[in-house]
């Protein structure tokens, strides 16, 4: 699903032999006569910070992904797990297909089929080689970040079919780092695997299209060793079942989901199933038991604030969007939190401020994803105005106060010069994303008063709802409302690399 797929041209390719990949962001073009219409899935959706992220000439409809694992164990064992998994996927061609691609790093494929059809292992084959028969290949560079197992089916699939590839893989899982170095994906912990995978890190633990054009609903079986709680996204569709020293844990996504925020946590939690929100979402919180006395009173107070934080942010936003929600709470070394969707991920603690971004993000991030990810202020900014609004609500500093906090200090031109929409894949968690992307959005409340911005910003999560946007559907949604024209507005706040106006009236 996730049907807003936009191609994009003019995508940098790295250098590896480009018939084995499948030309990145190549729009399928009608074969000339005499010339197959069947052609290759792109090996990227387009996307201009991550050009192999997502693949092209299908839509991805269900996950479905039975795991296990077996986490490294105490000092001085080495720190790597085993993982074995089978990964069932549906999805849809949306060409006539000779081939596509599905993104995975760092795990061997054992055995691949496309609809109960198996196809034979081979080596990437040379820019425009024919391949005989069902195969598949896998490309991984490391250097240039280019990760692509390419399927070859056959028969060759028509548009409009429906398709289930059944991919068995495995491999040691390590500590894989993003773009700019930070850990992500499936991160090896002595306890068991930390999972939080925005951008591009679905990928180190299952075949996937990840992007965030493409999303898709999950399930989930996973094999941990006894004693080992597994914790994904959504919901426990029935108990867990243990045998010959393995539980084996179940988890449903049904809700449209990027492939970043998908999880699949294993540790020593304590699992909390008991409560909802007032509306009456489940909220199920696994908490590691190994946690300091202070943090663990850190979380308990924290966790204890989300029924609160959903009722209000439903008052603010619309409908909570999924459902369930809840934390995972793991004594890692990542780091960071994520929002992975309906039950963020927290790293050796989960605070209040942290626990209220991460709640808002289920509304600006999930519900409606960034269409690429140069519009990341989108996620990060809302999730800060959300925790500026929520310490308001609890008769802290108001939103006009902490944006008067944050406009009044000189900051270096350096704060000014990163634009936040359009941040680059290095810039994307800078910290102007977050605080300059919030008083972006008090900045445009002032503009067109408190009726338009939570107007517009129901109508954003209702009209993007399972899908995903981009700062102009963004803009389009506020002048649509408030009858502005916002132009400048999003110029100066979004693209301007100095200090915007202390205040701001569209005339
Ligand atoms: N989206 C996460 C949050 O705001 C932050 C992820 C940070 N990731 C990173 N690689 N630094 O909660
Ligand atoms: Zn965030």
């Amino acid at each position: 699903m996730g049907s807003r797929t936009r191609l994009v041209g003019g995508i940098a390719v790295a250098t590896l032999a480009l018939g084995a990949l499948g030309a990145a962001g190549a729009v399928a073009a009608p074969g000339k006569p005499g010339e197959s219409r069947y052609t290759s899935g792109s090996s990227g959706v387009g996307d201009a910070y991550f050009p192999y992220a997502g693949n092209g000439g299908y839509d991805v409809q269900h996950y479905d992904l039975d795991l296990t694992y077996t986490p490294p164990g105490p000092d001085p064992a080495p720190l790597v797990g085993e993982f074995e998994g089978v990964a069932t996927i549906d999805l849809v061609a949306t060409q006539d297909l000779d081939r596509f691609n599905l993104d995975l790093r760092g795990m061997d494929v054992h055995a691949l089929s496309v609809n109960g059809k198996p196809a034979a292992s081979v080596a990437p084959p040379l820019a425009g080689a024919e391949v005989d028969g069902a195969a598949y290949w896998h490309v991984q560079d490391d250097a240039a970040r280019v990760w692509e197992l390419t399927v070859q089916p056959r028969p060759k699939l028509k548009a409009g079919q429906q398709v289930q590839v059944v991919v068995e893989y495995g491999g040691t899982t390590t500590r894989p780092r993003d773009i700019e170095g930070a850990l992500y994906g499936w991160v090896t912990q002595r306890d068991g695997a930390m999972v939080v995978s925005e951008p591009e890190g679905s990928m180190t633990w299952y075949p996937v299209s990840d992007h965030q054009t493409d999303k898709a609903t999950y399930s989930f079986e996973i094999t941990v060793p006894e004693g080992k709680v597994a914790v994904a996204n959504g919901i426990q569709p029935k108990p867990e079942e243990t045998a010959d020293g393995w539980t084996t844990w179940y988890w449903d996504a049904p809700d449209q989901q990027a492939s970043y925020l998908t999880t699949a946590s294993v540790g020593d939690f304590d699992l909390r199933d008991a409560y909802t929100s007032g509306s009456g979402v489940p909220i199920i919180d696994a908490v590691d038991t190994k946690l300091t006395a202070t943090r663990l009173a850190t979380t308990n107070a924290s966790l204890g604030w989300q029924v609160d934080m959903i009722d209000f942010f439903e008052s603010k936003f619309g409908p909570y969007p999924f459902v369930a929600y809840g934390s995972i709470v793991d004594n890692d070394s990542v780091g960071y939190a994520l929002e992975t969707q309906t039950r963020p991920v927290y790293s050796t603690q989960a605070s209040e401020g942290t626990v209220a971004h991460e709640a808002a993000h289920q509304w600006f991030g999930n519900a409606v994803s960034p269409e690429r990810w140069q519009d990341i202020w989108l996620n990060e900014g809302w999730a800060t105005y959300a925790t500026w609004m929520w310490n308001e609500e609890q008769g802290r500093n108001t939103a006009q106060t902490t944006y008067d906090n944050w406009y009044a200090p000189a900051r270096t031109q350096a704060y000014w010069d990163l634009q936040i929409g359009d941040p680059g894949e290095l810039g994307l968690f800078l910290t102007q994303v977050y605080n300059r992307g919030a008083a972006t959005l008090h900045a445009l409340r002032l503009d067109v008063g408190d009726d338009a911005f939570f107007e517009a910003a129901q109508l954003w999560v209702e009209r993007y709802d399972d899908s995903a946007g981009t700062s102009e559907d963004f803009q389009a949604i506020y002048e649509e409302v408030s009858g502005e024209d916002l132009d400048d507005f999003f110029q100066v706040w979004l693209y301007d690399q100095q200090k915007p106006p202390a205040t701001w009236t569209t005339p």
